[in-house]
């Protein structure tokens, strides 16, 4: 199978790093606007094909499927054209800027036939797959409520803001967890830096779905510290999955509280557990996937449907910031 990859910037380099690994380097061709990256594609990997020219891979009948790294804003018009010329298509998150160019992909992909996966990295995370086992499996309880902290100093995007560019990981994992769709929406945000654009540094967003979950993401990319955490508080026990950790990521704590019959609180204090999970870089696991489901015509898990629900949850969460901001 021959690939291109389009977008050659700071994460395009992760994909062909991982799709030269799986397919070798000469069946992938990288097409970036920048001469510059594919000077550097090219020291990294001599042989390799490049193109300034999205036309060199779309019309090159022997490419079966394209990677899309660009910014945000162009996901959907790449991937339209590359599904238009019958190629499988795995988009970056998010997988575009609005509902109606998402239904879109969808359409043209389930028309052609074709495998339509969006990077929403988490879900092929080691960690996010012990976590699911374990809250399907009851071994947390009811879930109360799930929060997670995505922030940093960086990387500051001038054309999205912090729900657009975090936000996307975060909803990700809790529709995969949860396996429902929230039905309130709120979000809060902060405009610091670039204020002639009105572009949010920092996001306060707050889901409530319909079992009684609440779930709170605290997107920033102007913050002293880098966390990417998170916690989940159930009924049986609470965990935290803390992906800065190098090793032991995921820590589960036989903890909680309840009524007793007495009429009292009794406070559960057990013990805490770190559990042996095999850990294998997420993107390669998404890679293979993606290269999976084509080959044996399955669909992704994290497909079209499931970009466009992020999306439709991005999408509310930024009519309500563009409206405070108008206060
Ligand atoms: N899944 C993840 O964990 C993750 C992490 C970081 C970024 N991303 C996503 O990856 C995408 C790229 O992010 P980045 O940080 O690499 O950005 P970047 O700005 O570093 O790179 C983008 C590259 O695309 C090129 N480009 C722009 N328009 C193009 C076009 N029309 N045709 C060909 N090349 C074009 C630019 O020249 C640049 O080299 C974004 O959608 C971002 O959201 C995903």
């Amino acid at each position: 199978m021959n690939f291109g990859i389009i977008g050659a910037g700071n994460w395009g380099l992760n994909l062909i790093r991982n799709f030269c690994k799986i397919l070798s380097v000469e069946k992938v061709i990288v097409c970036d606007i920048d001469r510059k990256r594919l000077s550097k594609v090219k020291s990294e990997y001599p042989g390799i094909k490049t193109t300034e020219n999205l036309d060199t891979i779309l019309n090159d009948n022997k490419i079966e499927a394209v990677v899309i790294a660009t910014p945000a804003g162009t996901h959907y018009d790449i991937a339209k054209k590359a599904l238009s010329r019958d190629k499988h298509v795995f988009v970056e998150k998010p997988i575009t800027m609005k509902v109606k160019e998402a239904e879109t992909l969808i359409e043209i992909s389930e028309e052609q036939n074709l495998t339509l996966m969006v990077d929403h990295i988490l879900e092929y995370h080691p960690v996010v797959l012990k976590l699911k086992g374990l809250i399907d499996k009851g071994v947390l309880g009811k879930i109360y409520y799930i929060y997670s902290q995505r922030v940093n100093l960086g990387v500051i995007r001038p054309n999205e803001n912090a729900l657009w560019s975090l936000g996307p990981h975060d909803i990700s994992v809790y529709l995969y967890l949860l396996n429902e769709e929230p039905d309130v929406i709120t979000a809060t945000g902060g405009v610091y830096i670039q204020n002639k654009k009105d572009i949010e540094d920092t996001v306060f967003l707050h889901l409530h779905f319909p079992s009684g979950v609440d779930a709170h993401a605290h997107l920033s990319w102007l913050d002293p510290d880098k966390i990417r955490k998170l916690t989940i508080v159930g009924s049986k026990k609470m965990a935290v999955f803390d992906d800065m950790e190098p090793r032991n990521k995921l820590t589960i704590f036989d903890r909680g509280a309840e009524w007793t019959e007495e009429g009292g609180v009794g406070v559960r204090y057990g013990d805490i557990h770190i559990p042996s999970i095999l850990l294998k870089e997420p993107l390669r696991e998404a890679c293979e996937h993606f290269l999976e489901c084509i080959e044996e015509g399955k669909k992704p898990r994290s497909d079209g449907f499931d970009g466009l629900r992020v999306i439709r949850i991005l999408e509310k969460a930024q009519k309500i910031l563009e409206r405070r901001n108008e206060r």
